[in-house]
Parts: C-alpha cells; structure tokens; sequence
C-alpha cells in the first residue's frame, strides 16, 4: 500500500510517501523560514501563499524521489488540524483534488497525533501503552498512549508551547527566527555558569506546565542589566532558560512515567530535537528504569512522512474522508470527528 502524505498546517511545506504504512519512500521538505525570519515569527498570510506556491513542486518530488508515479498511489493522507487556516486549506484542498483527479481514498489526519506516531518509522518502534511527551511550536502536552488512537491528557501547558517560548525568548535577546535550535546550540557551546531562573509549578498541584513566567523571568533579567547583554551575558541567559525547560519538561514525564506505571517514554515535536531536553531524559530514564524513544531530528520537526504514516494505518483500518472535510484548527489529541 502506497500512500502520499501532505503536511501545510505551519510553515513547513511538505509531501512524502510511505510504503506498506512503516516504509520511508520519500520525504521532501521546504521551510519558510526565509519568509517569516525579517518578521521574528510566522506571518500566517504569508505562510498560505508560500504554501501555494510550493506545494505543487514538492509533492511532484516527493512522487519522483520515490520513483513512484501517481497511478502507484492507494490513498492520500493530509492534515487536517490543528494549525493555521489558511494553511491547511492549501494542503486539504490539494489532496481533495489530487485524490478527484486519481480516483483515490483521502484522509484528514490529526497532526498532534501524527508527532507521536512518527516513532512508527523508527526501527524499534515501541508499542503502546506509551507515556509520551509531545512538544512542538504550538502544543505541549503529556499523555498516557493506551493504544494508538486513544490517549489520555495527563498535563498540557496553560499558556506557551515549550517551542513557542524558545522562539519568544530568542527574540526578546535579538537572536534570529526560530530561536529553538540557536538556542540548543548556543548552550551546547557555553562554559560557564548559566543563570538560574524559577521552574514554575502550578499551585492548584495540577501536574499542568506554564512557560510563560520563565519568559518574564528572562525579560526582567535583560531589563536589570541596563545596557544590552553581551554575547557571554546571552549565552548565560539562554543556557539558564534552556536549562528550566528542561528542567520543568523532565520533571512532568518522569511524574507521567510514576504515576502510570509506565516504562517507555516517547519524547516527539520540534522541540524533541533540543540535546540538553534529550539527554535530561536519557539520564532521568534511566534512573527511574524509563527506556526514551525519540524519533530522528527529521521526523521530530514537522514533516508529511508521519502524516503519511498515520494516514496509513487509518485508511487501511477503513477510515475516510467525504469530499466536505473541512479543516479543523483546534483540533484536540484524542478527538474524533
Ligand atoms: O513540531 P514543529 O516543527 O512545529 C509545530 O508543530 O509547532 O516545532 C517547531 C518548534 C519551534 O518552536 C522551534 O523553535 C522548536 O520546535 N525547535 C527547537 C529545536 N528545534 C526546533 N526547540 C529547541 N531546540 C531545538 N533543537
Ligand atoms: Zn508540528
């Protein structure tokens, strides 16, 4: 079974093609990050006409890359949500007319879900029950995977996504969008002694994350300092930010991992990519006899080959989209249509 995968819910632009549901055929990503990088973020505008623009050329490479023509195909998988609008709109309609013009099965699939399901490309890839921590540049969340397609929220962030807080964070200290991997890499190098900011804990004792103090913990920082950071003083700061989300994010999955009873964690999201976050949980895992699944970098950042994988498994289980399926920007983990 030859599925294509399309990917538009951000700023990613991206096709690929999955053979027999766990087979990696091809996989074609083009990032906006040009686009977006004068505004210090993503401009959602912007980032649907980009997609227009280059969606047509990417999944034709993605077919040849795979050296597969579209007659080959058995079904189209797109996401459907969450995201921007405008975005997925581009994706939902090209494979609409893609699977017309083909005569093909399409699905809409859920592009949290699709983060965690991207370890089905890996070789091990674990099976449920999991305890997954999903961070990305929009959601944070830790949840019980009982099996796939059914998961329970243990915590979600109440504000900032841990992605979204590196990427405010690096702007605020004029380092360049997105701040996430300038930020990994900045404290990978740096020496000396990071500053210390507070991990917040929510105090109704909900295991919920908030990342939005530690932003403002960073801001009055900057402000105390009078004159602009230096480089050393920004390394500092960064490693010391960078060192609290971990901190906080490692502290919640190994609470998960207690709480449930469950030995194998799956780490998954953009932010999955950070060093510091991995290996904080490699150690922390390996104290508490937690094994880490983690999905490669390519497959952690958003991609269509975890959106092809899902698409997959679902289509073949007989799930299908009709020719009204709209897209769904809130789209919640867990939620069927
Ligand atoms: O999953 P993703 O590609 O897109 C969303 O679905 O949001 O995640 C993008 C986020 C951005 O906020 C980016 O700064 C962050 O992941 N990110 C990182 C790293 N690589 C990407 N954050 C920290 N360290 C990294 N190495
Ligand atoms: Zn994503």
């Amino acid at each position: 079974m030859m599925i294509l995968g399309i990917e538009t819910s951000c700023d990613e632009t991206a096709a690929a093609v999955v053979r027999d549901g766990r087979t990696l055929l091809s996989h074609v990503v083009w990032s906006q990050v040009e686009t977006h990088a004068a505004f210090g973020g993503v401009v959602p505008e912007l980032a649907s006409r980009a997609h227009i623009e280059k969606i047509g050329p990417i999944v034709e490479k993605a077919l040849s890359d795979a050296g597969c023509l579209p007659k080959d195909l058995d079904g189209i998988a797109v996401t459907r949500g969450p995201g921007l609008v405008g975005s997925l709109l581009v994706g939902i309609h090209v494979a609409k007319g893609l699977a017309a013009g083909l005569e093909l099965p399409f699905l809409g699939v859920n592009h949290l879900e699709s983060h965690l399901y991207s370890i089905v490309l890996e070789d091990p890839a674990p099976q449920p029950p999991l305890a997954a921590l999903l961070v990305s540049g929009g959601h944070t969340l830790l949840a019980r995977v009982s099996q796939w397609g059914e998961y329970e929220i243990f915590a979600e962030t109440r504000d900032d996504a841990a992605g979204e807080a590196f990427d405010k964070v690096a702007k605020l200290l004029g380092l360049p969008y997105p701040g996430g991997p300038r930020i990994d890499s900045m404290t990978a190098s740096f020496q000396g002694e990071p500053v210390v900011f507070p991990r917040a804990r929510m105090k109704d004792g909900s295991a919920d994350l908030s990342f939005s103090g530690l932003k403002t913990a960073v801001l009055y920082h900057v402000k105390a300092l009078r004159e602009d950071p230096t480089e050393e003083q920004i390394q500092a700061i960064v490693a010391g930010f960078q060192q609290a989300v971990v901190s906080m994010l490692v502290t919640g999955a190994m609470d998960l991992c207690e709480q449930t009873g469950l030995k194998r964690l799956l780490l998954a999201g953009g932010v999955a990519c950070n060093r510091g976050l991995r290996s904080a949980l490699q150690q922390a895992g390996s104290r508490q006899g937690v094994e880490l699944f983690v999905p490669r970098p390519f497959l952690c950042t958003d991609n269509a080959a975890m959106t092809a994988a899902l698409g997959s498994r679902l289509l073949r289980e007989g799930m299908r989209s009709t020719w009204d399926m709209d897209v769904e920007p809130n789209w919640a983990l867990g939620d069927r249509e």
